[in-house]
């Protein structure tokens, strides 16, 4: 293009605001006009299916406002738009620096000078919608306090009413219009459902379902005697300025801005577009955060429910394995926490040890019925057998992430403080301190429930057994804690057999109730006490 370029004229950048194919920057160095369109004959190639092959017109020339660069719709079937309003066919509309030109799918940005990466001008709007959510173009600078105060406002707000009312503010503030709403609106034919508004008159604004379902994937504003025509409800309440907003995060809605004016002077409708634009794309942020967080939480209950679910089902199979130990696991869980906290231990080791007092002997799905209901002494074959439950639970569980806490409680809790337990043999402080914790609960509810060879023991001489094997069985520390216990506490604890929804660490033992005397448990297995194999 040979064309004379005047001083007076102002060189234009459109830099495209998405990647669409081979889709890049125009360069306007001269008066034009240059012609736009998919087609290869134009001055300017904008190649996409979406573009019509003449699209449009844009020219150097004089408009109301002085000289400037005008673009020009060629009746295109896609359209073009200058920040998201549409031109009428034939009718100029000008461009500045930071307008948003559209042809069909395809934006532009219109920028006063060059950039020196063409690839930061193609990636600038690419698809993180952290950095692009927000679409700024068009701000004037009186309008940037307004937008950023909307920003901070919506980030706060801890839910979709909130954040509707901080957008609604925001707009009220920067555009003076009557009517501000922030709606939601099942554009097929149901109801619109009004999150938040502002109006003189204080109540909900009219709002067109037609301007909503125009304004879809892109703002639509009007003013009586220009551009759009108006709709039914528009004409019917004297509307004379609209603008409707879509709030979109991608091609996902959360609703729309509307506002209106029945005053067809006022604010100028493209600045106070460009301010609802900019608070619609942090609102639709925010809102699809918060969405995020719903849906996250949602699914982190129902994995918890799901892992109780888990957890009390294999307990109860171990209770089904062995009835006279029924809720045995419940009271050790109950016992062990009350050990740990009476000792001093921190509350992550006192809900861990209530954990590992419920699982602990978990390993026994893995034992013979036979073994496990024996009435009589134990050979030393069934006891070998019988004594690789802390093995086996630790294998069970050791494929569960919330168990790995437990585990060494798991593994641990047959060893002896003189080192004369099993597996493993380990003494002292060698044994993890949530094995040592649990060992001292189950030898208390050993002690303190029925056996076919005897019947429960007194907890005052289950406490007393505790003190005495301090060293020997028992951590020192942990027998002296339970030696200095007041009875009442652990006494409330015998007797407990079913245990509620929540597990240990969460919700604790929800439901959990007495068992009455008659029907305690009996056991043919004692773990109580210097480990004795008794029948
Ligand atoms: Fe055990």
């Amino acid at each position: 293009m040979d064309r004379p370029i005047p001083d007076v004229i102002r060189p234009l950048w459109l830099l495209p605001l998405a990647r669409h194919g081979g889709v890049r920057r125009i360069s306007l160095s001269g008066p034009g006009p240059w012609r736009v369109g998919r087609s290869a004959s134009n001055d300017v190639q904008v190649d996409h299916p979406s573009v019509s092959r003449e699209h449009a017109v844009i020219e150097w020339g004089e408009s109301a406002c002085g000289p400037s660069w005008r673009v020009t719709d060629q009746g295109s079937a896609s359209g073009t738009c200058v920040n998201d309003v549409p031109l009428p066919a034939g009718n100029p509309m000008p461009i500045r620096p930071g307008d948003r030109v559209r042809f069909g799918p395809v934006a532009f940005e219109a920028a006063s000078r060059e950039t020196s990466d063409e690839s930061t001008d193609v990636t600038r709007c690419g698809p993180s919608p952290a950095v692009h959510a927000v679409d700024a173009s068009g701000i004037e600078a009186r309008h940037l306090d307004a937008v950023l105060a909307a920003g901070s406002a919506i980030h706060a707000a801890l839910d979709d009413a909130s954040i509707a009312r901080a957008a609604v503010e925001a707009v009220v503030r920067a555009s003076g219009f009557q009517d501000v709403a922030f709606v939601r609106a099942d554009l097929q034919g149901g109801q619109v459902d009004v999150l938040a508004h502002a109006s003189a008159d204080g109540c909900a604004p009219r709002v067109s379902r037609a301007m909503l379902l125009r304004a879809r994937d892109a703002a639509i504003t009007y003013e009586s005697g220009a551009g759009i025509d108006p709709t039914n409800t528009m004409v019917l309440h004297r509307m004379a300025r609209v603008i409707c907003v879509p709030v979109l995060l991608g091609d996902r809605s959360f609703g729309h801005l509307w506002m209106s004016d029945s005053r067809a002077r006022g604010a100028e409708v493209g600045p106070v577009a460009a301010v609802a634009r900019a608070v619609a794309s942090t609102a639709a942020l925010a809102l699809a955060n918060l969405d995020r967080l719903r849906t996250t939480e949602r699914l982190e209950a129902e994995h918890r429910a799901m892992f109780d679910g888990t957890m009390q089902a294999l307990i109860a199979s171990i209770d089904a394995k062995d009835p006279y130990t029924r809720g045995h696991s419940a009271r050790v869980s109950e016992f062990a926490f009350l050990v740990a906290s009476r000792a001093g231990l921190p509350a992550a080791d006192c809900e861990r040890a209530r954990l590992c007092g419920l699982v602990h002997d978990i390993g026994k799905i893995g034992v013979s019925e036979d073994v496990l209901r024996k009435a009589g002494r134990l050979t030393e074959e069934e006891f070998r057998h019988i004594a690789t439950h802390p093995v086996v639970g630790h294998e069970i569980l050791r494929g569960i992430p919330q168990m790995w806490d437990v585990l060494p409680g798991v593994l641990h809790h047959h060893e002896r403080y003189d080192g004369r337990g099993y597996p493993h043999g380990l003494s002292g402080d060698r044994i993890p301190l949530v094995g040592r914790v649990v060992a001292v609960a189950d030898a208390i509810d050993a002690m303190t429930t029925s056996r076919t060879y005897r019947g429960a023991r007194p907890m005052s001489e289950a406490v007393a057994e505790v003190v005495r094997c301090a060293g020997t069985h028992f951590d020192p520390a942990l027998a002296a804690a339970v030696g200095a216990m007041d009875r009442r506490d652990l006494q409330a604890i015998v007797g407990l057999h079913v245990f509620g929804p929540g597990l240990p660490g969460r919700d604790g033992f929800v439901g959990a109730t007495p068992l009455p005397e008659a029907a305690r448990p009996v056991t043919g297995i004692d773990h109580s006490g210097p480990m004795r194999r008794t029948a």
